[in-house]
C-alpha cells in the first residue's frame, strides 16, 4: 500500500468500502438516508448524538457511512501523517464507530496488529466488519472500564466529546505504549477538550507530537480556537445526500498527538489558511515564542518557495 503521499487534494475511502457504503445506501433507499442525513448532521451541530438513536439501525450505519466516515477518515489521515516514522504496529480505535481511524491509521502503517476497536454501537461496528473483519472488537462503554489494553497507537478520533470525562484520557495514555491522538471536530468545544487533554497530560510526562512547536501554554485564546481542515472528496451520493455542488468538503479539526518518547517538533504550525498576494505569501503560525505573521515574499526565495507549497496544519518550514 502507497504510504507517501500529500492529503491536500483529498483523501478518498478505500474502494472497498465506497463499494460498501452504496450497497447499504441503496439498501436503505434514497429516501430514507437522507432524512438520516438530515438527523445525523443536525444531531452533530447540535453535539448530541441522542437523536440517532431514534433512527433504525440501518439507515443510522448507511447514513454514517455515506456522509460523516468519509470526513473523519480524512482528519484522521491527516493526523496520523504526523506520526508516520514512529515504530506502530497495533492499534486501539476508541469510540471506534466505523472504523474511520483504524482504516486511516492502516493507510500509513500498513501491517497493524492487533486492530482493536471498543465500540457501544453494535450496529455500526458489525458493518465495519465486513471491510475489517480481523478487527477485535469490544462492544462496550469506554467511560466504564478501568483500564484499557496496552497497544503501539491509541486513538480517539471523534468520540471523546460525546461522553465527556475528564479521567478517560489518563487510563488511554496509560495504555498507550507509542502514542495517543485524540481527534474532536473543529469546534471552540472539540478545541476545549483538545486543549483540556493536552494540558493533563504534558503535565503527566507525555511529550508533544504535534501540532504544538512546544509544550508550554498553548498561546491560543478565544475567540480564536487551534483548529486544521482535510480536504474530503464526495461522492455523487454524498454530493445528494447534502444538496451540495461542491465535489469537495473541508472537514475542520482539532487534535493532539502525544508521544512517550521525546520527537522532533515543528519548528512553527500553520494555524490558518495561507493567504496568496502578489509576490506576497502571509501565513499565520503558532511558534515557540507564541502566535506569529510571517511574510514570505519573493525577495527570500527560499521562504517563498518554502511558503508557496505551504498548507494550513503543515510545520513550517516543513520538517
Ligand atoms: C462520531 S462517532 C466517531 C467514530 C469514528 N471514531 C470516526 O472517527 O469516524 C463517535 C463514536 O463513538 C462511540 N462512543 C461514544 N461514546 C462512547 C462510549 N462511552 N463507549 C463506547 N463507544 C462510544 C459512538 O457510539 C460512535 O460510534
Amino acid at each position: 500500500m502507497e504510504t507517501k503521499f500529500r492529503h491536500d487534494g483529498g483523501v478518498p475511502l478505500p474502494e472497498p468500502v465506497r463499494r460498501f457504503t452504496e450497497e447499504r445506501a441503496k439498501a436503505v433507499g434514497f429516501a430514507a438516508l437522507k432524512r438520516a442525513a438530515q438527523t445525523l448532521s443536525a444531531a452533530y451541530r447540535e453535539g448530541s448524538a441522542t437523536a440517532l438513536s431514534t433512527l433504525p439501525a440501518a439507515e443510522r450505519v448507511a447514513a454514517y457511512l455515506a456522509t460523516r466516515m468519509p470526513a473523519t477518515y480524512a482528519a484522521a489521515e491527516a493526523v496520523l501523517r504526523e506520526l508516520r516514522d514512529h515504530p506502530i504496529t497495533s492499534v486501539l480505535d476508541i469510540g471506534s464507530g466505523a472504523g474511520a481511524a483504524s482504516l486511516a491509521a492502516l493507510r500509513w502503517f500498513p501491517e497493524l496488529n492487533p486492530i482493536t476497536w471498543i465500540e457501544r454501537d453494535t450496529a455500526l461496528a458489525a458493518a465495519a466488519r465486513e471491510f475489517l473483519p480481523h478487527v477485535h472488537l469490544r462492544s462496550e462503554n469506554f467511560q466504564r472500564l478501568a483500564e484499557f489494553p496496552p497497544h503501539d497507537l491509541v486513538i480517539a478520533a471523534y468520540s471523546l466529546g460525546e461522553t465527556p470525562s475528564a479521567d478517560v484520557a489518563l487510563r488511554l495514555w496509560q495504555a498507550a505504549r507509542v502514542a495517543l491522538v485524540v481527534i474532536e471536530p473543529g469546534t471552540t468545544r472539540g478545541f476545549s477538550l483538545v486543549r483540556d487533554v493536552r494540558d493533563r497530560l504534558l503535565a503527566r510526562g507525555a511529550h508533544m507530537l504535534a501540532p504544538c512547536p512546544a509544550a508550554g501554554p498553548c498561546p491560543m485564546t478565544a475567540p480564536d480556537w487551534c483548529h486544521f481542515a482535510a480536504r474530503v472528496q464526495r461522492t455523487s451520493l454524498h454530493r445528494r445526500l447534502k444538496d451540495a455542488e461542491l465535489n469537495y468538503e473541508d472537514e475542520k479539526f482539532s487534535y493532539v498527538a502525544l508521544v512517550r518518547e521525546p520527537a522532533a517538533l515543528a519548528p512553527s504550525r500553520i494555524v490558518r489558511r495561507p493567504r496568496h498576494q502578489p509576490g506576497l505569501i502571509v501565513l499565520e503560525t503558532c511558534t515557540p515564542r507564541g502566535l506569529e505573521t510571517a511574510r514570505a515574499t519573493k525577495r527570500d526565495r527560499d521562504l517563498f518557495r518554502a511558503a508557496r507549497q505551504a498548507a494550513w496544519g503543515d510545520a513550517f518550514p516543513p520538517l
